[in-house]
């Protein structure tokens, strides 16, 4: 079972991750039965950042949790800051997120949908979800309503796996593209970027969420193995039909704005205290990242970002699998002619259809 003790190796100043109130620990209530130990915490931040210890919480009991990616302290370099800074939304623009679902319209497509809906499964197994928090089965990427709220320890573990796994997509699509381009001394049209800055966004938002937690070895070997199969499925995959795969990762990124709406539903109905909590922070990594404003930095602000990144990439992908993959130019790095406004994936789920884009 899962162990609530806490981590008893304190870091540096600098690279301390100084946590209020551990949350209950996953597994005493998963059917897992693993020592999957994740110990959670309510964030962390540092004192360096704001030169006070103003964000070293009075709650108790106060835990370290071990930071996993302190910043290298080198005799020269102050901050490395993200490769890829983050476009922003409005706040309206994250509120018109909802979540959707495009109809499969092909057999390969079907098959595409009908392989997400075994890993969701596979998801919520692992999340150890049981009946009474699942949506309703006939709606599963559009209904919220449960009969019962997950914990936070839950929905963390949930964060993990669906970013670990969705970090990959874009990185294989645009490596083959990338190669692809050199192979046949031929342009790309502006797909390569927008598929590997996909996964950089991905992957922030795990690094955030691993900011919130601590994930044991079980669960580890889980992620490698689920890279393992997850990146050589999608290699082939992509070789035989990037449209499929795009239509794929349409699908994946449905569940993920499924995923992330249903938490901020229960932040709202307030079935997640330690995440409502005034003394809860997100962690600077996000805050730098997202360039979240001062006074909107709760955890369903920092929900709000991931949740509409991940419309983007719905929109992105649905429309992407509707292109001719060797020819045509990716619209969401375009400029068109007349002054027209290029497309804005977040708002489309289903995504734009070729003769709306071309
Ligand atoms: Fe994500
Ligand atoms: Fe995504």
């Amino acid at each position: 079972m899962l162990s609530n003790k806490v981590h008893s190796k304190l870091c540096s100043p600098k690279q301390a991750t100084q946590l209020s109130r551990a949350v209950v620990p996953l597994l005493s209530t998963s059917p897992l039965g693993y020592p999957t130990a994740i110990r959670v915490g309510l964030v962390a931040s540092t004192q360096q950042r704001h030169g006070s210890n103003t964000r070293s919480f009075s709650s108790t009991p106060v835990t370290h949790l071990r930071d996993f990616f302190p910043a290298k302290e080198t005799e020269h370099i102050h901050r490395t800051l993200p490769a890829w800074p983050h476009h922003g939304y409005t706040e309206q623009e994250m509120l018109d997120v909802v979540p959707g679902h495009r109809k499969p319209e092909t057999w390969g497509e079907l098959a595409a949908w009908k392989f997400m809906r075994f890993c969701r499964w596979g998801m919520d197994t692992c999340t150890g979800m049981r009946k009474d928090q699942k949506v309703d089965k006939n709606n599963p990427t559009t209904a919220v309503a449960t009969i019962a709220p997950l914990t936070e320890s839950q929905w963390l573990i949930r964060f993990l796996f669906l970013e670990s796994i969705a970090g990959v997509p874009g990185m294989v699509a645009g490596m083959l593209r990338h190669l692809r381009s050199l192979r046949r001394l031929k342009r790309d049209n502006g797909w390569i970027e927008t598929l590997l800055e996909e996964s950089y966004n991905e992957r922030m938002h795990l690094l955030t969420f691993m900011k919130m937690c601590e994930p044991g070895w079980f669960m580890k070997i889980i992620l490698i193995g689920a890279q393992g199969v997850y990146f050589n499925g999608l290699f082939l995959s992509y070789i035989i039909s990037p449209k499929i795969t795009h239509r794929f990762v349409g699908y994946l990124e449905e569940e993920a704005v499924h995923t992330y709406t249903m938490a901020i539903k229960q932040i709202e109905d307030g079935h997640l205290p330690k995440w409502a909590d005034p003394d809860f922070v997100v962690p600077d990594i996000a805050v730098d990242y997202w360039k979240m404003p001062e006074g909107k930095r709760t955890m369903k602000d920092l929900i709000l970002y991931i949740r509409a990144d991940e419309a983007c990439h719905r929109g992105v992908n649905h429309t992407l699998g509707n292109l001719n993959q060797n020819e045509d130019p990716n619209p969401f790095v375009s400029d068109y002619k007349e002054g027209r406004e290029p497309p804005r994936p977040a708002v489309r789920p289903e995504g734009y259809e070729r003769v709306d884009v071309m």
